[in-house]
């Protein structure tokens, strides 16, 4: 098998040659053939949503009944706020977790906590949602774009290539619920003191050889919004080990916090916006922790079995997973050798009855996709004298194309996505498992 790190080269050896003839005589769906998914389909792919019941409608009435949706005045026992801050501490190991009302705001604060300053370069992914290089514009710092690897996370090698005596701190993103490459990224980072901010949005409960994400860096990132593993409707935390960047975060995250929270402070305080969770979020975030394992087992056992299976298969190569055990597993993303193979893939499983599409999908502006991050490509604020890129004390030495990062093209266009829910039945599953292979053999 080929492991070069930048381009998508295939294993071509089939494996298993009766169940490859087997496989071939079946038609494809999208020649005609009968769907080879029978089994009912879940109705949709996300994950904490699909778990609201019973303990967050009555967490939330509770709160509703209480009529104090405020978190602050009040002991741990009366806030649930409070009281998810404290089982995400215990969960994760980390000593000092802020909630805040989206994940937006905690890269935001958690930047502030890290003390990255207007001008400082951090370095982002160009494969993440547009809120991170966002969140970097809003301190009023310049997000410097990396390349991406086979694992769809932040390339180490491109991260040391971009690293200036302006750069600060990098945000490691883990895409999909998949561990960056952190052994490598935290050597880089410490070799030329950075900061590490990870960017845990999506892989709320994985971690990278035993430890939880957002604790291998300075501090972590997380979002409860809609779409994530664990949801508050909206809402986020910042997790850190570190009690002066708790400190300068919390500060950040609400401008009269040193009134509400009066203990001893290691810092000045400084201003802050308003970033504060409300008990209503505080409530719904916290029974959606107490189930976030229970999710990430069984999306881990789906997985599993889907990989077996993709492993196998000829014309395909898995997504490098850095940590197989740490994964969150939710979605299996394999590489064709071709963009044009990888939209044909992805067209014949959808055809199956198969949830799937293309990572790259040229019809659409992916905001998880640095080309079509519009307003940075173009270095438009709303600031009438441009910062942070029009900054007269410190000028800009960064520049942006829609093609400076080939590399990470080059992976997403030939990516298919296959997204996965706790939620799938185990003959849905089994159905999948066939499909891919009807379709690997077939097409
Ligand atoms: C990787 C990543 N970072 C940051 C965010 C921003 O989170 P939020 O939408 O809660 O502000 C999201 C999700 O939306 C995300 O997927």
């Amino acid at each position: 098998m080929e492991t070069t790190r930048t381009s998508p080269k295939i294993n071509q050896e089939a494996t298993a040659a009766t169940s490859a003839t087997a496989a071939a005589n079946e038609e494809l769906a999208v020649r005609g053939g009968p769907a080879a998914v029978q089994a009912p389909k879940p109705t949709s792919y996300l994950h904490g949503p699909l778990e609201i019941g019973e303990e967050e409608i009555q967490a939330v009435t509770a709160v509703l009944r209480s009529q104090n949706l405020f978190r602050f005045f009040k002991s741990e026992a009366d806030s649930p706020t409070a009281q998810f801050e404290s089982l995400f501490a215990k969960k994760s190991g980390a000593r000092h977790v802020l909630a805040v009302n989206s994940g937006t705001s905690a890269l935001i604060a958690g930047l502030v906590g890290l003390g990255v300053s207007a001008g400082d370069e951090v370095l982002v992914p160009a494969y993440t949602y547009i809120a991170t290089a966002a969140a970097v514009l809003a301190v009023r710092a310049i997000p410097v774009i990396v390349e991406i690897d086979q694992s769809l996370g932040m390339d180490p090698e491109d991260a040391a290539r971009k690293i200036t005596l302006r750069t600060k701190a990098m945000v490691p993103v883990h895409m999909r619920g998949v561990p960056c490459r952190m052994d490598e990224l935290i050597s880089l980072a410490r070799a030329h003191g950075l900061k590490v901010l990870e960017d845990c949005a999506q892989a709320n409960g994985g971690s990278y050889h035993g430890r939880p994400l957002g604790t291998l860096g300075d501090a972590g990132a997380f979002s409860l919004q809609h779409f994530k593993i664990i949801t508050a409707g909206e809402g986020g935390a910042i997790i850190t080990n570190d009690s002066v960047i708790h400190q300068r975060a919390a500060c950040y995250h609400d401008s009269a916090y040193t009134f509400w929270k009066q203990q001893e402070w290691s810092i000045k305080p400084f201003l802050g916006e308003n970033y504060r969770m409300s008990e209503l979020n505080g409530a719904l975030a916290l029974e959606q922790l107490k189930k976030r394992d229970r999710i990430l087992t069984r999306l881990r056992t789906i997985k599993r079995r889907l990989v077996e299976i993709a492993a196998g298969l000829p014309g395909i190569r898995l997504q490098e997973v850095p940590d197989a055990a740490g994964d969150c597993s939710t979605s299996l993303v394999f590489f064709t050798d071709s963009a044009a193979r990888t939209q044909s893939f992805a067209e014949a499983l959808r055809a199956e009855g198969m949830a799937a599409g293309s990572v790259f999908d040229k019809t659409i502006p992916d905001r998880h996709i640095f080309c079509h991050w519009d307003y940075i490509m173009e270095k438009r604020s709303p600031d009438a004298y441009g910062y942070p890129w029009h900054d007269p004390s410190r000028p800009c030495q960064v520049n942006y194309s829609r093609d400076m990062c080939p590399q990470t093209m080059a992976w997403l266009n030939c990516a298919v996505f296959i997204p996965l829910t706790q939620v799938m039945t185990d003959e849905h599953v089994t159905d999948c498992a066939r499909t891919l292979k009807k379709v690997a053999y077939g097409l």
